[in-house]
């Protein structure tokens, strides 16, 4: 998958992106708007007013990580050390039946990617992606993770159950 990515190049990376005290990156909206396409999202469960990508948005006021996540959710997170409850939140929302798109970086060394990324569906992204209005590209590479609902997955994965054999009929006959 390709947005609007750089080749990363020695110089060129933006330093404010090894800081851990930013964590607004805003999401490119070239990418966003291709994904919207695909998903049609609902809700984006971590933003502001001023970054928000939909009309419905939970923003650190009312915290996000508290609130149910319902329908088809946009989620670029804090990359700071919550990450992983987000990523949890993303996976659990989804066994409830939401759909949760996150666009994260692709820390395949860590606990959290192992613990929930690996469930869901991973895109790895060609490039690295120029936050917001950052001129440089991001450090990391990304990747675009996608938790589908349960009933989604359980209709393709689960076995239907086995008929229960009944000895004998209501007249209490072997049938
Ligand atoms: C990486 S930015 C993404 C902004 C926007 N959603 C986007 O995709 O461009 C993460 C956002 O999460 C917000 N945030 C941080 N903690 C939050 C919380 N507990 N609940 C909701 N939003 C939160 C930050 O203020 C920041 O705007």
């Amino acid at each position: 998958m390709k947005a609007t990515f750089t080749r990363p190049s020695r110089g060129s990376l933006n330093p404010g992106l090894f800081s851990s005290r930013r964590q607004d990156w805003e999401t490119p909206l070239a990418l966003f708007r291709t994904l919207d396409t695909e998903f049609g999202f609902e809700l984006d469960v971590c933003a502001t007013p001023d970054n928000a990508k939909c009309a419905a948005f939970f923003s650190p006021e009312i915290d996000g990580l508290r609130q149910q996540w319902r329908g088809v959710c946009w989620m670029n997170p804090p990359y700071g050390s919550a990450i992983g409850d987000w990523m949890a939140k993303a996976y659990r929302s989804s066994l409830e039946g939401a759909t949760v798109v996150g666009l994260v970086p692709a820390r395949t060394d860590t606990r959290w990617w192992h613990d929930f990324a690996m469930r869901g569906e991973i895109r790895f992204l060609q490039g690295r992606v120029s936050f917001g209005d950052g001129q440089n590209p991001a450090p990391f590479p990304s990747a675009v993770v996608i938790f589908r609902p349960k009933s989604y997955l359980s209709m393709a994965l689960e076995r239907p159950p086995r008929a229960k054999k009944q000895p004998f009929d209501s007249a209490g006959r072997k049938p």
